[in-house]
C-alpha cells in the first residue's frame, strides 16, 4: 500500500516538471491513480488570461476523462515556488475539488499531499469538500 504511495508521488514529482507557469512561478504536478491502475499526471497551465490557468489536478482528471475513464482511487498532489528549496504541502483549490466531486467517490477518494516520498498527509474527499453539490442534488425528491 505504502510503496503504491510512493511510486505515485514519485509519479506526482515527474508531473510537476512538466508544469507551465511563467506568471506566478507556482509549479505543481499531479498524479492520478485510476480504478483500473492506471496512472495519469498533470500539471498546472497557466495563461496571459489569468482566468484560463489550469491546475494540475484538473489537467490530470480532464486527461483521464478523455481516456474514457471514470473511477478513481486516488491523487498526489505536489506543488511549490519554482526557486523554493523545500516543499510544503499543496492542498486543492476549490474548482478542483468541485471537479473531483464529479467523478470520485467522496468516501474513497483519497487526496494525498506530499513534501518527498516519506513525508505526505492522506485525506478523504468528503474531509475536504463536506456537503458537496453533485448532479444528485438536482434530483426531483433526492
Ligand atoms: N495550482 C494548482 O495547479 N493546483 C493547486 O492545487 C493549487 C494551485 C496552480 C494554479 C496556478 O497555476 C498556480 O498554482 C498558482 O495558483
Amino acid at each position: 500500500m505504502d510503496t503504491d504511495r510512493k511510486e505515485l508521488i514519485k509519479k506526482a514529482f515527474q508531473a510537476q516538471k512538466k508544469a507551465y507557469a511563467p506568471y506566478s512561478g507556482f509549479e505543481v504536478g499531479a498524479a492520478l491513480l485510476a480504478g483500473d491502475g492506471s496512472v495519469y499526471g498533470g500539471c498546472n497551465i497557466e495563461n496571459a488570461s489569468y482566468g484560463a490557468c489550469n491546475c494540475a489536478e484538473r489537467t490530470a482528471l480532464f486527461r483521464a476523462v478523455y481516456e474514457g475513464k471514470r473511477d478513481f482511487d486516488a491523487i498526489v498532489i505536489v506543488g511549490k515556488p519554482k526557486n523554493a528549496d523545500v516543499y510544503d504541502y499543496c492542498p486543492p483549490c476549490g474548482i478542483c475539488r468541485q471537479v473531483m466531486a464529479e467523478f470520485c467517490d467522496p468516501e474513497k477518494f483519497e487526496i494525498i499531499l506530499a513534501k518527498s516520498e516519506e513525508e505526505y498527509r492522506r485525506y478523504k474527499l468528503k474531509e475536504l469538500l463536506p456537503l458537496s453539490f453533485t448532479g444528485k442534488d438536482m434530483e426531483k425528491d433526492h
